[in-house]
């Protein structure tokens, strides 16, 4: 009787889709991320991209949803306009014995990671020149942990993608250039709708909580995250744009490394260093649940600074007219090019 009571629960839950309620988050990590693939995993028909009147309604819509909801599914009605189409996959994030930082940074074993395209690429132009504008590889990243919301980041080159149609020939990472365009420029405006730094996402809350849902008072957390692919997933992928990348990720088993993970601790020394890896513990699917409904919460840059005034030079405030660069420009590590950083 309980069990059918539980699985009942366990239905109604994932038929609602509604993984922001406060009896989902009360649950254990691996019970809501088992829920969470399950839906992932249901339909893997991919969603579409907005149409462009879609897209225009970007402007009227509430902005302090993407910075302020403690959910991992979008709420009811609400579509991802950008970033519409992509792949997810379980993933299990590593760190490195020595790591400085907290919470979350010292491992966590239950996490979904997502990769996308900001926008619908053109794949009609070939070319890997023609990807620049075109081609616009992002991902998302959950950390799930026991009772408590999950902690979450985004991270891209550049909103204006790269010149080659290789997912990962350019680093991702939390903090990105400022856009180019107007279209983009005007986006970055709405964003300014819910705090005054759009190029940045925090990691607080990767730091002030561990896996098992215990708080830290102290949170050690560093500037910026930068994300690389190793080689072997680099490789695979082809400058001139030959198959869809949701291909490439499919062949991607589980146990593989997607991606290492640097930090830079110290914006003025500009230094990265590595903390850890990511590594697939399930393979990568399309996604309608993963398209249309997991969200992932872009954390407000503003409650990184409040721990760490000195941050705030090295970080740009949007501006529509004016500079949009910060006071202060990061450091040049002396030795990133003997690492290869
Ligand atoms: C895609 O690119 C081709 C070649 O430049 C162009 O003819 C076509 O109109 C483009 N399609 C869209 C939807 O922009």
């Amino acid at each position: 009787m309980k069990t059918v009571i539980l699985l009942l629960i366990a239905i109604s839950t994932i038929l609602a889709a509604d993984f922001s309620s406060a009896q989902y988050q009360a649950q254990q990590r691996d019970s809501k991320l088992n829920q969470l693939w399950q839906a992932v995993t249901q339909n893997k028909n991919s969603g579409s991209y907005p149409s462009t009147v879609e897209l225009v309604s970007i402007f009227t819509e509430s902005m302090d949803v993407s910075l302020n909801y403690l959910s991992d599914s979008l709420p009811e009605g609400r579509k991802k306009l950008i970033h519409s189409v992509g792949v997810v996959g379980k993933v299990k994030f590593v760190a490195e014995a020595d790591t400085p930082y907290t919470g979350l940074f010292k491992g966590a074993d239950s996490a979904l990671i997502r990769f996308s395209l900001a926008k619908s690429p053109n794949y009609s132009k070939t070319q890997a020149k023609n990807a620049f504008d075109n081609f616009t590889p992002g991902l998302g990243l959950k950390f799930l942990a026991d009772g408590v919301p999950s902690a979450n980041l985004v991270a891209m080159w550049g909103v204006n993608g790269v010149d080659t149609f290789n997912f990962f020939d350019k680093d991702m990472n939390t903090h990105i250039p400022s856009a180019s365009g107007l279209q983009l420029k005007l986006v970055a405006k709405k964003f300014s709708s819910a705090t005054p730094i759009v190029q940045n996402v925090g990691l607080r809350s990767f730091a002030d909580r561990n896996q098992d849902g215990s708080s830290i008072s102290e949170p050690k957390f560093p500037f910026k995250l930068t994300f690389r692919a190793p080689a072997d997933i680099k490789n695979r992928f082809t400058d001139d744009f030959t198959v869809q990348y949701s291909e490439v990720f499919a062949q991607i088993q589980p146990g593989t490394t997607v991606l290492e993970v640097f930090a830079m601790d110290d914006p003025s020394t500009g230094c990265l260093k590595k903390i850890g890896s990511l590594i697939t513990t399930s393979e990568f699917t399309t996604s309608k649940f993963g398209d249309e409904n997991l969200f992932f919460e872009h954390q407000n840059y503003v409650n990184d600074i409040e721990l760490h005034q000195q941050w705030s030079e090295y970080t740009p405030y949007f501006s529509f007219f004016g500079s949009n660069e910060p006071k202060k420009t990061e450091g040049k590590c002396p030795f990133a090019s003997l690492l290869g950083l």
